[in-house]
């Protein structure tokens, strides 16, 4: 039973909208209707600007990372779930969410919150590789979607120094889903509409 109740808490916080409430709460405007229509950290920076982005981007961040740290609640002592399984529900949560008619984002800044909780090194590795890809492409789905492929690299290395085969299992699959997930900003970039950051 407790093993249900986490799996279900970890798939509600990855469904919290963060993107859609506060463009809806603090700025009356839904994010699905401008920019790329997507419900990520990106479109809001895009579309409700820097502060509300950055908002947008920790707490998209924060929902990987509480999921996969579900079982440091007494309450769910007794689950037998493993961490990375919450924070794969969670991203999963956060592409599909029920409180968004499951039209979600694109998976980037919640699988890092997930590696945020579970080996923060590695995420504070990937921020840094990220900006720099940013700052050599100006795209931010193609830096996204190179830094979860290094990320898989990195993970080989880190399955090679302690042994658990479970993070690389769950990076390749969050790889997975966030090339799925591009799929339309993949065209773009083939067809050279793909929108850049100046900020960088
Ligand atoms: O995290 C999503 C990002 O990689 C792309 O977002 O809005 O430019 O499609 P967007």
């Amino acid at each position: 039973m407790v093993n249900a109740i986490i799996l279900i808490c970890a798939y509600l916080i990855g469904s919290i909208p963060s993107g859609l409430w506060i463009g809806k709460i603090f700025y009356k405007t839904d994010i699905r209707e401008h920019g790329s229509g997507n419900l990520g950290a990106t479109n809001s920076f895009r579309v409700l600007g820097k502060k509300p982005g950055l908002v947008v981007t920790v707490m998209d961040i924060l929902k990987g990372t509480a999921a996969t740290l579900l079982p440091l609640i007494p309450f769910f002592a007794d689950a037998t779930i493993h961490p990375l399984i919450l924070g794969g529900i969670a991203v999963v949560g956060h592409m599909f969410p029920i409180f968004a008619g499951f039209r979600g984002g694109k998976a980037v800044a919640t699988s890092g919150g997930v590696l945020l909780g579970y080996a923060w090194p590695l995420f504070i590795l990937l921020v840094i590789s990220f900006l720099i890809a940013l700052k050599i492409t100006k795209m931010v789905s193609l830096s996204s979607m190179i830094v979860s492929i290094v990320a898989v690299i990195y993970s080989v290395i880190y399955v090679g120094m302690t042994g658990d085969v479970s993070l690389l299992i769950l990076i390749i699959l969050l790889t997975v889903f966030i090339f799925y997930r591009h799929r339309a900003n993949i065209k773009r970039i083939k067809e050279g509409t793909e929108p850049k950051v100046k900020w960088i």
